[in-house]
């Protein structure tokens, strides 16, 4: 049991190299407690010396190393925090920002048109919907965010032979606001296109569509002379009505 007590007291010498130079009985009492002793100790047993008397020993970094090793991994969670809340940001800022379509009057024979009221043009025709803010069966493109779009539309009509009354006008719609318009009325020239290209600040929901007017008449059997186009330009967080 000596040999044993002795061989640890050797040990935490060896292993420590922080052995007193003084004698101390009272210190000689409280060590050989502490080697003595066969429960748990709350400083893990060897570093008690550490406990008591403080020295600065290879044997008593553990604790600050310890602290150091606390102190590091709670930055490392607080910087992975950081980082997670940065991704979620540039995932707010970047997510949903491709949006874009293009669509043509599908090629019908005969014309569309006239009707009795104004009428917004079905481009069925979809070539590309990114964002899917076009709708076909409404004719209509609606905002998925806030921010500045560019739209364009070409109109074009061809009533045959000269003589017969080219009579069109169509208007670039934002909520049953017109925005841009464009007209023929002649007899003199049989066909014409024309195109509007506008730049919009959209709030989210804001719907932007080409009307017919009532009355005017497009005629086209070919197909990609009519279309209806537009992109998000940038993301706006304010839009002003
Ligand atoms: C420690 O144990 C040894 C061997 O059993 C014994 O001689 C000594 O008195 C003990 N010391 C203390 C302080 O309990
Ligand atoms: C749709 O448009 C594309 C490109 O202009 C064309 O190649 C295709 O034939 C059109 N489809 C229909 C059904 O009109
Ligand atoms: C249709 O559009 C024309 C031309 O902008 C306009 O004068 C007319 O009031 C519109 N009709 C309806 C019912 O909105």
């Amino acid at each position: 049991m000596k040999t044993a007590a002795l061989t640890v007291v050797g040990l935490l010498g060896a292993l420590c190299l922080c052995l007193r130079t003084e004698a101390n009985t009272a210190w000689d009492l409280l060590r050989q407690s502490a080697v003595n002793w066969t429960g748990n100790l709350p400083c893990g047993g060897w570093d008690c010396d550490c406990e008591f008397r403080k020295p600065k020993g290879c044997c008593c970094v553990a604790r600050p190393l310890f602290e150091l090793e606390e102190a590091t991994f709670m930055r490392m969670v607080g910087l992975w925090e950081g980082l997670t809340d940065l991704n979620e940001q540039i995932d707010e800022v970047t997510g949903g920002r491709n949006v874009a379509f293009a669509a043509f009057l599908s090629s019908t024979p005969g014309c569309f048109g006239p009707f009795t009221r104004n009428v917004s043009i079905p481009y069925q025709n979809i070539t590309l919907n990114q964002g899917y803010g076009y709708n076909a069966a409404l004719g209509a493109f609606t905002a998925p965010r806030a921010g500045l779009y560019s739209f364009s539309y070409t109109v074009y009509s061809n009533v045959g032979p000269a003589g017969e009354r080219l009579y069109l006008k169509v208007q670039l719609m934002k909520d049953g606001q017109v925005i841009a318009s464009s007209w023929e009325d002649n007899r003199e020239d049989s066909e014409d296109s024309a195109t509007q290209m506008v730049l919009l600040q959209l709030k989210q929901g804001n719907q932007v569509y080409v009307e017919l007017v009532s009355g005017r008449f497009l005629c086209t059997d070919t197909q990609g002379y009519n279309s209806f186009s537009g992109f998000l330009v940038y993301p706006l967080t304010d839009v002003p009505v």
